[in-house]
């Protein structure tokens, strides 16, 4: 699937992955903004990314645990996910990502 981050240094950046979260994708890439502390457990928030509004159908919504983390962040909102709960696959193809500040 091809994944585009848009950084906060409004960078476009399309990886194309097949397996894995989108986490640690952009982390082998070294997508500026996406950290992957916690190695994808769901515990820093620091790949917090807005998915574009029009592609939420594409990911869903952030889960109750992630909710739980994304309520410590100022930047969260409605299309926030952390996106090592974002598991690739074809469903994913051509979905924007915005790198949370
Ligand atoms: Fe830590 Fe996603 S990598 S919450």
């Amino acid at each position: 699937a091809k994944i585009t981050f848009i950084t906060s240094d409004d960078e476009t950046i399309t990886l194309e992955g097949t397996s894995g979260s989108v986490m640690a994708l952009a982390v082998d890439n070294g997508i500026k903004g996406i950290d992957g502390d916690c190695g994808g457990v769901c515990s820093c928030a620091t790949c917090h990314v807005h998915v574009l509004p029009e592609h939420v159908s594409k990911t869903g919504t952030a889960s109750e645990i992630e909710t739980d983390m994304l309520e410590l962040d100022d930047d969260a909102d409605e299309f926030s996910r952390l996106c090592c709960q974002l598991e690739i696959t074809e469903a994913l193809d051509g979905v924007v990502l915005r790198v949370a500040k």
